[in-house]
């Protein structure tokens, strides 16, 4: 019945439903496209027909969908749902870096702040980092927030001079190297991957390390028939719905983004009837914003 709602609403109001890999089962069945911040950048930058895009993820992803498509009324169903690990770069302290070396180009993850995406030079997505940072001509870089995606990075580009932000994901970070240990005794036989916002050691003892897109690609393409899984829970449903003959488990215990979950049915339901929350951000953050995203989509 509310699914009917939903979809109806949708027409009526000339909406694009988009979510992220980690929301509810629910929404994404609802939504018209579900991927990884990469994937969903570009979709939302893609749209021409629609007036209105509900996204269904963190706030950090909705801004970046407006800025990509600033003439589209971009919602989110539920205002307070963030991302701790992209308040963890403040613009003035990202400021205060810029000062601090003005020859580094600021390389920010898409998990960032509007306002720190307009003041950086480029942005980049756990998708695409690596291309990234051997595509932009500086030496110096200045990588931010995550720090465990900065070593991931680090350790693969040696050519380039990396300054890592201290910020860290309270989700991917719960995941431990004994949870590694446990799951090969348990399931000598499973294909372990985790997300590069995980740990060193974590990313070190895993076969191997991808963003969520990068593991759904990895999952139909590999001939095993187990995995496990080191991200956030979410991940899990759309895999074995895309992969009913391959067995799912999580990494340890299931690892929750309480942000990630706020929405639901009945908030986006709400959303497109009121059409609220609507992101609204200033032009020249958005102009500068802009340019950050643009470069990352053509340096990739
Ligand atoms: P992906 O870009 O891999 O989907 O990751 C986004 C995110 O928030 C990971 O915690
Ligand atoms: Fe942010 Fe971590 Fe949640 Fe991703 S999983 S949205 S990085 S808090």
């Amino acid at each position: 019945m509310i699914i009917e709602e939903i979809l109806n609403l949708k027409k009526e109001k000339e909406a694009i439903i988009l979510a992220h890999n980690y929301q509810i089962p629910e929404i994404q069945d609802v939504a018209d496209f579900v991927g990884d911040s990469l994937e969903l950048a570009k979709k939302a930058a893609s749209f021409k027909d629609c007036r209105i895009i509900v996204f269904c993820g963190v706030k950090f992803m909705a801004e970046t969908a407006k800025i990509l498509s600033p003439d589209k009324k971009v919602l989110i169903p539920q205002i307070d749902a963030g991302c701790p690990l992209a308040d963890m770069a403040g613009y003035e302290d990202v400021l205060k870096m810029k000062e601090k070396y003005p020859d580094a180009w600021i390389v920010s993850y898409v998990n960032s702040n509007a306002d720190v995406k307009s003041i950086s030079d480029v942005c980049c997505t756990s998708g695409n980092a690596l291309e990234v940072v051997k595509n932009i001509p500086s030496k110096k870089i200045i990588f931010l927030p995550d720090k465990n995606l900065c070593w991931y990075v680090k350790n693969r580009v040696k050519e380039k001079d990396i300054i890592c932000w201290n910020g860290y994901c309270y989700v991917h970070r719960k995941f431990t190297f004994k949870d590694i240990e446990k799951a090969r005794k348990m399931y000598p036989d499973a294909e372990i991957i985790v997300h590069p916002e995980c740990e060193p050691d974590v990313q070190k003892m895993a076969d191997g390390v991808y963003s969520t897109a990068g593991m759904v690609k990895r999952v139909k393409e590999s001939k095993s028939t187990r995995f496990i899984i080191g991200t956030e829970e979410g991940l899990i449903y759309r895999l074995k719905k895309e992969n009913p003959d391959k067995d799912f488990y999580p990494l340890g215990k299931k690892r929750i983004c309480y942000d990630m979950k706020k929405i639901n049915l009945e908030n986006l339901k709400k959303s497109l009837e009121e059409e609220k929350y609507e992101i609204l951000l200033p032009d020249n953050i958005i102009e500068k914003a802009k340019k950050s995203l643009e470069r990352m989509l053509n340096y990739t």
